[in-house]
């Protein structure tokens, strides 16, 4: 194997070896079932990954969300739970871990992202207005649209080429929003949504330069920067490694320095903050604060716990400290960049370079004879799941839904398959065992058989839509 430690993390620790910063004190037996059982399994699942149950799971690579293990500390802190209605202490413990971290003004908690997403985006979209964005994320886009607004991508090119080596594939690209500005006037702009780490391109990074110069582009036209902060924490460490100037400061000044070029962020607090449940939406500008704080009673409770309980609440604030120590976070990025340098090893096709919470298997590449209207990312979760029990989830065609205007499917450049790893959960043995099966079912791809869709619900069709083999049988 080629060096599997990311050249800071040996100047950082002056030696080759490191290992996860906690050691285990509790387990979660996990078992395999039978081929004939997973078979079966797929076939009542419609082929669709979200509909298997977790028993039939081995190891389960559909998401990291909601999916980490919590610290002694984090379940320490759920016995302290304030269950009180209104005003629970927690609430305050949170509000002061995401001042401390992040250094946004005002906090609206969310029982999760989806919730802060739909309160920014009714907050400030009007119907007819232009939402600017690096390369679209389901829920985010749904969400903008229901609102009334356009989603516009405005990544850079190289982002859809999943061999492009480029070091922050997730920058946005200043000449894109220019243009967009002269196309539809900065008045129909309310603001740039900016995501850290952009999950749908393979989980690639935006540099602290770019953010600059976004800030820089927007104060030119009074146009508000918002951040999806879910995996910004992660994207601090590839600004710490690949960045000038970063390489000796911490992931967390390295964050709170990020973030100061944004007017707030919502946030999946199940990614990056290390818990199971949770969200919040965080903003310097209080006329939106104001709308969002009225909006949260009506869509998720009260404005001091939003749709989380206290217990919940005070494991978030401890979780949101624990989650921006550089041990913790070049561990957690290490185990990502060790699965992916197996297979890079072994000539499977993966996005490159190696995003921060998961491998993106490019299904174009892995399965070139399925065309992508046969779903061949689709095709691959479940391949892989009947030969070993790994569940992945596909990132193509079919989470990419219809386009609302033509009502024709979206065919993105990147058809990619995601395995996922949850944080501070799978040992090195279980990225090994994945990496044997990708490499197996790539060594029998060619005799793998597309699919069609017989089922297709109006939202996010990805995680209900149900399939079945083309061909024969
Ligand atoms: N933004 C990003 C970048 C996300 O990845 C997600 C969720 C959300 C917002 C929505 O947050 O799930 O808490 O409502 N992503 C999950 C995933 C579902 O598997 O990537 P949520």
């Amino acid at each position: 194997m080629s060096t599997i430690i990311p050249q800071t993390m040996g100047q950082q620790y002056g030696r080759r070896s490191w290992a996860e910063p906690w050691k285990i004190k509790m387990v979660e037996p996990i078992h395999m079932i039978s081929r004939e059982e997973r078979a079966q399994n797929l076939i009542d699942a419609g082929f669709n990954t979200f509909l298997l149950p977790s028993d039939g799971v081995y190891i389960d690579l559909l998401t990291d969300s909601g999916t980490s293990a919590m610290s002694d500390r984090q379940w320490a802190g759920m016995m302290l739970g304030d269950e009180a209605y209104a005003g629970s202490r927690n609430f305050y413990h949170l509000v002061e871990a995401i001042q401390t971290y992040y250094g946004y003004k005002h906090i609206v908690p969310t029982h999760q992202g989806r919730g802060a997403e739909h309160l920014i985006s009714q907050a400030i979209i009007t119907k007819g207005d232009y939402i600017p964005g690096n390369m679209y994320f389901t829920t985010t886009r749904l969400h903008q649209e229901l609102a009334g607004g356009t989603f516009v991508d405005v990544i850079i090119d190289e982002a859809h080429d999943p061999i492009n080596p480029h070091p922050f594939k997730g920058n946005m690209d200043i000449a894109k929003l220019e243009a967009l500005v002269n196309k539809v006037g900065a008045e129909h702009i309310p603001y740039v949504s900016l995501a850290g780490t952009v999950n749908m391109a393979g989980g690639q990074p935006v540099s602290m330069a770019n953010v600059r110069a976004i800030r820089q582009w927007a104060d030119r036209y009074g146009i508000r920067v918002y951040l999806d902060a879910t995996r910004m924490v992660e994207n601090c460490f590839f600004i710490q490694e690949r960045e000038d100037g970063y390489a000796n400061m911490p992931i967390a000044a390295i964050l709170k320095e990020f973030c100061s070029y944004t007017d707030g962020a919502w946030m999946s607090a199940k990614k990056d903050n290390l818990v199971n449940i949770g969200g919040w939406l965080a903003v310097n500008h209080e006329d939106v604060f104001e709308k969002a704080r009225n909006m949260v009673v009506v869509y998720e409770g009260l404005h001091t716990y939003g749709g989380m309980a206290g217990r919940d609440m005070e494991a978030l604030a401890i979780g949101i400290a624990e989650s921006v120590s550089d041990d913790h976070v070049h561990s957690r990025v290490g185990q990502v960049r060790y699965l992916g340098e197996l297979l890079t090893d072994w000539g499977v096709p993966i996005v490159q370079p190696v995003g921060g919470h998961a491998i993106f298997l490019d299904a174009k590449r892995f399965y070139p004879h399925i065309p992508q209207s046969q779903f061949p990312s689709q095709t691959l979760t479940a391949a892989l799941y009947l030969d070993s029990g790994v569940r992945s989830m596909e990132r193509g065609v079919v989470s990419a839904g219809r386009d609302p205007e033509t009502g024709d499917h979206r065919y993105p450049a990147l058809e990619l398959t995601r395995l996922t790893i949850p944080r501070r959960v799978y040992t090195q043995a279980h990225m090994d065992v994945v990496a044997e099966s990708v490499k197996a079912i790539y060594g029998a791809r060619d005799q793998e058989r597309g699919l069609k869709m017989v089922y297709e619900p109006d939202y996010l069709r990805f995680f209900q839509a149900r399939f079945e083999r083309v061909g024969r049988g």
